[in-house]
């Protein structure tokens, strides 16, 4: 089986890279990413020696660049990662979205339909459905729940699903779709929530906690959604969507306080600042069809998933100091430098 995975020097593509890598040894997997300031290539460091491995820099939207990989390479599969995947940077500037997310699939999806494929895989978000209200937690997002976006992000994502659907019921294109609720654990850039809180309490920073931190989250540690695009890819039924969630909702002031508490560090570190514009309240992903058509559930716990993902990062200081240390910093002060 030869898989071209996109966006692999990301976060959920490297764990995925590195799962698919061990359970299948004999599969060929080629990373194709852009790099940009989300991708780093020192994350793969351990796989590049790999001979069924390989890396090759690429924009998903550069059209000549993916139909010659696709052309030299003949992938059976495509798993699709690559994204511009931050909120609150889509807020400040949404073009690039709109290039990636939507156009890159289209791109991608066009490459595949020219050479044939077994399968595109598109990896979606519970963004996808928009939020539900903190007082009616018997609500949850099933695969039925109409598509209603709040960010820039979430409608690129949303506007990429639709055109896979799209391509599946026009060309006939072999698609599947995941739309995972979020994820945690190693190689998490520390510009989101779980590794920014670490990485700012570890150095006693403030901990910026956006408007009352009631907003709610379900949380999935990365390599139980890994375990399900592996499921998906290989059983999953074509032109399906499936959800993808533990049924582990927290609110963002109780996790930040989980860190405080876990790092030793004290809660008047956590400073509350201006709330994100559009906030979603709650995400909560309903996984049953994928537990029954695939038997997917999660297998880490939120109290193990927390303890392994803080010790990675102290055991990985370099990792992520070297992240924060560069062009990261102009973008923290932008966003956080006069927040209040
Ligand atoms: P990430 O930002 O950590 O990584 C994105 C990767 O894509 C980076 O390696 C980057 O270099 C690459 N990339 C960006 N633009 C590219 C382009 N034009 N061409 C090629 N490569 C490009 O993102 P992530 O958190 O790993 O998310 C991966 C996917 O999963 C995204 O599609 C995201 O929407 C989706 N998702 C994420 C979460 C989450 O909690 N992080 C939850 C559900 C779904
Ligand atoms: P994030 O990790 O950006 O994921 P998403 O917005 O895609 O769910 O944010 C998770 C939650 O944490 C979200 O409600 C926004 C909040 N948040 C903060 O309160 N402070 C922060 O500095 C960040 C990055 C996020």
């Amino acid at each position: 089986m030869r898989i071209i995975v996109t966006g692999g020097a990301g976060f959920i593509g490297s764990n995925f890279i590195f799962h698919m890598l061990k359970k299948y040894p004999k599969y060929r997997i080629v990373c194709l990413d852009k790099l940009t300031y989300a991708g780093n290539f020192s994350t793969l460091k351990s796989v590049m020696d790999n001979p069924n491995f390989r890396f090759v820099k690429l924009d998903i939207c550069d059209r000549a660049g993916v139909f010659a990989l696709f052309k030299e390479e003949k992938p059976d599969i495509v798993v699709n990662f690559a994204a511009e995947s931050h909120v609150d940077r889509s807020i400040e500037d949404p073009g690039v979205f709109l290039q990636t997310n939507i156009i890159g699939t289209a791109t991608l999806m066009d490459a595949c339909r020219s050479f044939g494929i077994k399968r595109y895989h598109q990896v979606s978000t519970d963004e996808v459905y928009g939020d539900l209200p903190l007082d009616r937690p018997d609500l949850f997002f099933t695969e039925q729940t109409p598509i209603h976006t709040s960010s820039p992000y979430s409608s690129s994502k949303a506007s990429a699903d639709l055109l896979v659907l799209a391509y599946h019921r026009t060309y006939g294109l072999p698609v599947s779709i995941s739309r995972c609720s979020n994820n945690y654990g190693p190689y998490h850039f520390p510009e989101k929530l779980i590794p920014l809180m670490i990485a700012n309490a570890l150095n006693d920073k403030p901990l910026p906690v956006y408007g009352k931190g009631e907003n709610v989250r379900d949380w999935l540690y990365v390599e139980d959604h890994c375990k399900a695009i592996d499921l998906i890819i290989h059983k999953g039924r074509i032109g399906e969507v499936y959800n993808v969630g533990g049924h582990n909702e927290m609110k963002n002031i109780d996790i930040v306080k989980l860190i405080c508490k876990e790092l030793g560090k004290p809660e008047s570190l956590i400073t509350y600042v201006a709330n994100r514009k559009g906030h979603d309240m709650r995400y909560a992903i309903d996984p049953t069809k994928i537990h029954n058509e695939l038997g997917w559930l999660p297998e880490t716990k939120f109290a193990d998933g927390i303890k392994k993902t803080i010790q990675w990062y102290l055991d990985n200081r370099n990792w992520w100091e070297e992240i924060i240390s560069g062009e990261y910093q102009v973008y923290y002060q932008k966003m956080y430098g006069d927040r209040k």
